[in-house]
């Protein structure tokens, strides 16, 4: 993973050198006046107002190049980017604001690819509803979210004149110091984690096995002193994890139930994070159609969520307890794979029947999630997973689907997605849902037909959860393909990372009842 510099400072922009300094300047409420700025630029703005190129409008950009031997004004950067914010008045609501300014940070991410800018300074813009950390926190998510490359791979093609990102971030300001540190130092963390699970999503079936989820868990733990625990096959037996067994009998690698436990200092409530890590799920013997199978290397992403927001855990240690569990297997057709009608048990005892096997997720979901509720003990629960193609024909590839037993935990989720510019969306679960999986040979099926496909995938998990407040999430419509957003980068989105990083920071005991 790339390690760019996130810094701050209080010297005044125009002494800075940089490769490219960024001013973000609102729409003036006088139609007939320029945008206000720094004394340094005003000449600037002045000329590209009068010549009508440049109001402050949002996404409005402007790309100077300052002669640095002028005598007239005294700037040190090689290139000068003037963007547009809009206006912002006080009516404006807040998570649009911030999604806005991660926005911002994403469009001049992609000016620094085009002018291979190496070191990049923001002079941070007084958003009076955000205040200065959250302004520069989202302007910092925007930057690094969207700088985010994946080149691993690309080895005999690659060039040395090929940009690779940002080395310098820089945020610049002469007022409330503490709070821009802190909101850049939370910005870095937020977005490293995302960048992360982005890292893990787009490493291919052969790069990303069980085996890597174990030790990526590992080397957290060591970082971060968490508690690591890794299930193995022989283990699985032992407990009767039938889920996870079964998507695991058509594969030569072995399951692994990885687990990983942050305890803060202070006696607190557990939160628990289970995430869908099929490394890659080809269907097993209801197999697949060959087009677009690749993208099935995804289907580990929210096993990768619940991972990387645990790195962030380690950066932030708030005061509430977390484990993550990710239950981690690849879904393939070997000569044992499971069967179309094969019955199995879980790890809670509830026996299924198998009607396709190309609805594994819920399979070694169901025993990631009653392991985790009888083993620790949460307040609450939460899965994520790309779950259902089902919940993309729903909401398509602009909110991630919500189903939940709990209507408080339901109402912190959806609020936290909000915060975060990860919108989620909650559909019913009743009754008549769960009827749809039931079996004549079995207790549940795992396939309740087409109608309603994302909700009786739920049904099915929420045999395993009791009375644990539990929220389920269906990535499988934003966790890559999301929304087109300039801090998104098309292939994997890291979503759900950030989403779960202030649900837990925002956390306090008795919150949920
Ligand atoms: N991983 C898929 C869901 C998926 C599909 C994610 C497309 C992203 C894009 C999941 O394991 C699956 O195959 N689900 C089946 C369930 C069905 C057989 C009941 C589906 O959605 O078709
Ligand atoms: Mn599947
Ligand atoms: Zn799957």
């Amino acid at each position: 993973m790339k390690n760019t510099k996130v810094i701050t400072t209080q010297k005044k922009a125009e002494t800075i050198k940089t490769d490219l300094l960024v001013y973000c300047l609102t729409e003036n409420k006088r139609k007939k006046s320029p945008p206000e700025c720094d004394q340094s630029i005003k000449e600037f703005v002045k000329s590209a107002f009068d010549l009508g190129d440049f109001q402050g409008k949002a996404s409005q950009e402007l790309l100077i190049y300052p002669d640095l031997k002028s005598k007239i004004y005294k700037l040190h950067a090689l290139r000068i980017l003037l963007v547009g914010m809009g206006k912002i008045d006080s009516k404006s609501e807040i998570d649009v604001l911030c999604d806005q300014l991660r926005e911002l940070g994403g469009k001049v991410a992609k000016v620094c690819e085009k002018t291979k800018a190496q070191t990049v300074t923001i002079s941070v813009p007084i958003v009076d509803l955000l205040g200065p950390e959250k302004t520069t926190q989202c302007l910092a998510e925007g930057l690094l979210l969207g700088d985010y490359r994946f080149t691993k791979y690309k080895k005999t093609k690659k060039k040395d004149t090929d940009y690779t990102g940002l080395k310098t971030i820089q945020f610049v300001a002469d007022r409330s110091a503490g709070a821009i540190r802190k909101g850049a130092k939370m910005g870095s963390v937020f977005a490293n984690a995302a960048c992360e699970a982005r890292d893990m999503a787009n490493e291919p079936g052969n790069g990303w096995t069980s085996k890597e989820f174990a030790e990526f868990a590992k080397s957290l733990a060591k970082i971060y002193d968490f508690k690591f625990t890794c299930i193995e096959k022989k283990e699985m037996i032992k407990l009767g994890m039938g889920g996870i067994l079964a998507v695991n009998q058509g594969s030569s690698i072995p399951p692994r139930m990885v687990i990983l436990e942050y305890t803060p200092p202070k006696k607190s409530e557990t939160i628990l994070l289970v995430g869908k890590g099929i490394t890659f799920d080809s269907g097993g013997i209801s197999i697949k159609p060959a087009a677009g199978m690749e993208e099935m290397k995804y289907d580990m992403c929210g096993g990768a969520a619940v991972l990387s927001a645990m790195q962030a855990i380690g950066e932030i240690k708030p005061n509430t307890r977390v484990v993550a569990i990710v239950p981690a297997t690849d879904n393939m057709s070997g000569s044992s794979a499971v069967r179309p009608g094969d019955i199995i048990k879980h790890f809670n005892g509830v026996t299924s029947e198998i009607v396709n096997t190309d609805a594994e997720g819920r399979m070694i979901l169901g025993d990631a999630l009653s392991y985790g509720i009888q083993t620790y003990k949460p307040n609450a629960v939460v899965d994520i997973a790309t779950l259902t193609g089902a919940v993309i024909i729903g909401l398509g590839h602009h909110h991630t689907g919500l189903i939940s037993n709990h209507k408080n935990f339901a109402k912190l989720l959806i609020s936290a997605g909000k915060d975060t510019g990860e919108p989620i969306w909650q559909l019913p679960l009743t009754t008549d849902y769960k009827k749809q999986i039931k079996s004549d040979v079995a207790d549940i099926k795992n396939m309740g037909g087409r109608p309603g496909g994302t909700i009786t995938a739920a049904a099915y998990l929420s045999n395993f959860v009791g009375n644990t407040p539990w929220a389920h999430l269906d990535i499988a419509g934003t966790a890559w393909n999301y929304t087109k957003k300039a801090y998104v980068p098309k292939g994997p989105s890291g979503i759900g990372v950030r989403t779960f990083i202030n649900l837990i920071c925002n956390w306090k005991n008795g919150r949920i009842k």
